[in-house]
């Protein structure tokens, strides 16, 4: 079987590292050769990154740095990690991809999203082949995000209004991307979000 490339997209804590972490437990039970990862970070290099991206003020960094470091640790993951192992036929599940950048700093100010675009056009290239987009309402994403209380808080900071456009962002990115992307309520048990996510992505296995 040829790779196959599953991303998981959303808010802060719509529920996606989780749903990542089951999707990849249950594939790897149905004998499948999975590889769980996440970004910023999944390779050395990357995780370095995400250090110096993640922790810290606010206004450490422009959104124009942030692109240019969020694909940085991009490029050195892909190149180390995502396409030998997509190469080798395994099934790569990663929890944040290219649409995180697209989100998180394209809607940061008038022309960034270009600058996404562009950037990912040069250095980048691959789209998964499946996104699942959690949904979820931004005050509740947020009030889990917090419970968990780590130092990596620079982007929960940032405030209520750009995680609601950013919720709209991720929505009309699945308009935008029928094919690609999938969006699954979110505000449910975790089992719940569970079972549908993994009937997704056993239908789009099935048809590869
Ligand atoms: P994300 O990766 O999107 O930020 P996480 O999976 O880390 O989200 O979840 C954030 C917090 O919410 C964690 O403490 C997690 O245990 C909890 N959580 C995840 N999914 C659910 C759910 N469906 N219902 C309630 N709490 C959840
Ligand atoms: P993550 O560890 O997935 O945080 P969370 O579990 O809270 O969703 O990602 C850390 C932060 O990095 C998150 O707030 C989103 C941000 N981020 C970007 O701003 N751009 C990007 O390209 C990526 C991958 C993440």
């Amino acid at each position: 079987m040829a790779g196959y490339f599953i991303t998981f997209e959303g808010i802060d804590g719509s529920g996606k590292s989780t749903q990542a972490r089951m999707l990849a437990d249950t594939l790897s039970a149905r004998r499948l050769d999975v590889v769980a990862t996440r970004e910023p970070g999944g390779s050395p290099g990357a995780e370095q990154i995400r250090a110096l991206v993640l922790e810290g003020d606010p206004d450490r960094w422009s959104a124009e740095t942030e692109i240019l470091l969020f694909t940085a640790a991009r490029r050195d993951h892909l190149e180390r990690l995502i396409e030998p192992s997509l190469a080798a036929g395994k099934v790569v599940v990663c929890d944040r991809f290219a649409d995180s950048t697209r989100m998180y700093q394209g809607l940061r100010g008038p022309g960034l999203r270009d600058t996404v675009d562009a950037l990912h056009a040069l250095m980048i290239r691959r789209e998964p082949d499946l996104t699942v987009i959690i949904d979820m309402d931004p005050s509740k994403g947020h009030a889990r995000a917090k419970g968990r209380r780590t130092a990596e808080e620079r982007f929960e900071d940032f405030g209520a209004d750009l995680q609601v456009r950013m919720r709209q962002g991720f929505l009309d990115l699945a308009a935008a991307n029928p094919d690609r992307c999938v969006v699954i309520d979110g505000d449910r048990t975790p089992e719940a979000v569970a079972n549908d996510v993994l009937a997704i992505a056993l239908d789009r296995l099935a048809t590869t």
